[in-house]
């Protein structure tokens, strides 16, 4: 148990007023049980008053001292080493835990905020990852294109579309042949040759 101040105040005002001279409420050195022992051993210079009673230090509580406070109390999820000093949880800065820093920031409008102690990024819809650096391209990006912007991909040579679904033939396809991949044809019948300019003969 811990012997609150004002607890040990009203003790000391008893010892006054007991004496018959000494005036009321003045502290006259606080008394204690010399042989007092307290187990586990009063903490952070608590002075163990009665058996199994520490008198804290100011800045520590807890049976036996063992727990600093802080005041204002940790915020999100700190935890408080010495009196008024807290340790924070990664990403989050200030005397009290208080300041949210997502490292490395927030990119593209994202917004740093604590989930369960942890600080992250919240993106807007069109970007993703932990920092918000990565576009989202709901179309997909296809034939080894990259999502470089919300929605817009960047094609690799001989693709073209807005998921680079489209392959580029140089020279046309010709005679009804699609261009099915960059400069190659797939030709109709009874057509063949790379542009589909041949035709076939039939025996
Ligand atoms: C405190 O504890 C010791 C040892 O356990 C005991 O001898 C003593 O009488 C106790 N003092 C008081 C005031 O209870």
């Amino acid at each position: 148990m811990r012997l609150g101040s004002a607890l040990l105040l009203a003790s000391l005002v008893a010892l006054g007023s007991a004496g018959s001279d000494a005036p009321r409420g003045v502290p006259v050195g606080f008394v204690f049980d010399p042989r007092a022992t307290c187990e586990p051993q009063c903490e952070h210079a608590g002075i163990c008053i009665r058996n199994n009673t520490c008198l804290c230090a100011r800045g520590y509580e807890g049976e036996s001292c063992q727990f600093a406070n802080c005041y204002p109390k940790c915020k999100n999820g700190g935890v408080c080493l010495r009196p008024g000093k807290c340790r924070c949880p990664l990403g989050l800065g200030g005397r009290y835990c208080h300041k949210v820093a997502c490292e490395g920031g927030c990119w593209n409008g994202g917004e740093c905020i604590v989930v369960n102690g942890v600080a992250q990024c919240i993106c807007p819809s069109s970007w993703t990852g932990s920092k918000c650096q990565e576009a989202i391209c709901p179309q997909g990006c296809q034939n080894g294109g990259i999502c470089v912007a919300p929605g817009i991909c960047s094609c690799p040579e001989g693709w073209l579309g807005g998921a680079c679904h489209t392959a580029v033939c140089d020279l046309r396809c010709l005679n009804g042949g699609k261009c099915f991949s960059p400069n190659k044809c797939r030709c109709r019948p009874p057509f063949s040759g790379p542009r589909c300019q041949e035709r076939r003969k039939s025996y």
